[in-house]
């Protein structure tokens, strides 16, 4: 290695350029162009000699940047420094217009050289670190990489909320697949192809025979296959409807399934797992509501409502004024259904009930806009 990049000590440019043109016997364009040349050739054979270090990868080379830098370029002591105080500044006023060009070009050269040496070696370092981390584990002493902590989104929330009210019951969690057969979405549910109600459903078709889901309750038929009766379950999940997206209407959406297969069960058996989830839910003042509906796969089947969370039933903007709010589909699996699982309806009987997930969430935070949801916008979610 150089002595003088090892030690600082005096060469003939640092002597020289410790003292004034005037002292140094310069008074002239030529004496003036051999003094600059001798400094940038010294210079080029240094920055040379660390940069063919760079090349070998020489273990010493980050150093050798490092106190080329110094030598050269230290705002206090390096050489550029002081031939800028000794030669530049004090030159007599008709060296300067001769100095002065010379000089930059000294400065600048040397600058942009040394700073992309040491850009190159604090890479080699990296790429050193990251060989020895893979060698022989990680370097423990260097600082960790901050990840931004992340938090769970409002309908995984409300979703864990809604499961762990049944499973404090002694249902299960049971899924299945999005992609589905048309078979379990819809004839296994009573639905047959000619049926009016397939059209209730804007069904986004995979094939002729597979479809993304349009509700969870195929996994109903999935169910009573693999396990039989009794059973009760919950089956959380994604469905899909070809909607055009608004403030109530989402392409993609969530459901719970609930399903209840067992001797000897009853309407009265639902409304009151019903009522008694409503209450856990929305607080034990809640009333519930059961009103007639229709759906191919329960007979009789119902809408279930709670008393508005909001107003307590007095009407409010949530409940538009009726004091109630709609909270799912439900009724009695109907014997066809029982017979498509495989279940023996003369033996046993069930209730089922479905539920959006989106729009308890919706619901539980006062949030009017089911986009939201999927939008990913961090300022929206960074709020749970
Ligand atoms: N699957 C129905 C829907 O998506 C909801 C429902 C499930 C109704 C189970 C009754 C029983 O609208």
């Amino acid at each position: 290695m150089d002595p003088n990049l090892e030690t600082g000590k005096s060469d003939p440019i640092t002597e020289k350029a410790g003292k004034t043109l005037a002292e140094l016997g310069v008074h002239d364009e030529a004496g003036v162009q051999a003094l600059f040349d001798e400094v940038l050739t010294m210079y080029r054979a240094e920055h040379q000699r660390v940069v063919m270090m760079g090349a070998r990868e020489d273990p010493e080379f980050g150093k050798a940047a490092k106190a080329l830098h110094d030598r050269w370029l230290s705002q206090k002591h390096g050489l550029i420094r002081l031939i800028n105080d000794n030669w530049l500044r004090p030159a007599p006023k008709e060296l300067k217009p001769l100095v002065g060009p010379q000089f930059n070009q000294l400065r600048l050269q040397p600058t942009a050289e040394i700073e992309d040496l040491q850009e190159s070696a604090a890479s080699v370092a990296r790429a050193v670190a990251a060989h020895r981390s893979r060698v022989a584990g990680p370097d423990l002493t260097l600082p960790g990489y901050r990840r931004e902590l992340g938090s769970i989104h409002p309908v995984t929330r409300v979703q864990r909320e809604l499961e762990d009210i049944f499973l404090g019951i002694g249902f299960r969690i049971e899924t299945g697949p999005e992609i589905e057969s048309v078979y379990n979405n819809f004839d296994a549910l009573n639905i047959p192809e000619s049926h009016p109600s397939r059209d209730d459903w804007d069904t986004l078709y995979i094939d002729s025979q597979t479809l993304l889901r349009t509700h969870t309750s195929p996994v109903q038929i999935r169910a009573m296959h693999k396990y039989g009766a009794p059973l009760y379950i919950i089956t959380p999940g994604k469905c899909y409807r070809n909607e055009n997206p608004d403030a109530t209407h989402s392409a993609m959406f969530h459901q719970i399934e609930g399903l209840a297969v067992d001797t000897d069960i009853t309407f009265a058996d639902l409304k009151g797992t019903l009522d008694f989830f409503a209450k856990k839910f929305f607080g034990e003042k809640t009333r519930t509501r059961f009103q007639p509906s229709f759906f191919p796969f329960t007979e009789p089947s119902g809408e279930m409502a709670a008393s508005c969370p909001f107003c307590e039933g007095r009407g409010c903007r949530t409940c538009k004024e009726s004091g109630w709010i709609e909270l799912m589909g439900c009724g009695m699996v109907h014997p066809d259904v029982l017979r498509h699982g495989g279940i023996d309806p003369e033996r046993f009987s069930g209730w089922a009930f479905g539920l959006g997930i989106d729009r308890f969430a919706m619901l539980k935070y006062g949030i009017d806009e089911i986009q939201h949801f999927f939008q990913s916008d961090v300022r929206f979610l960074r709020q749970f």
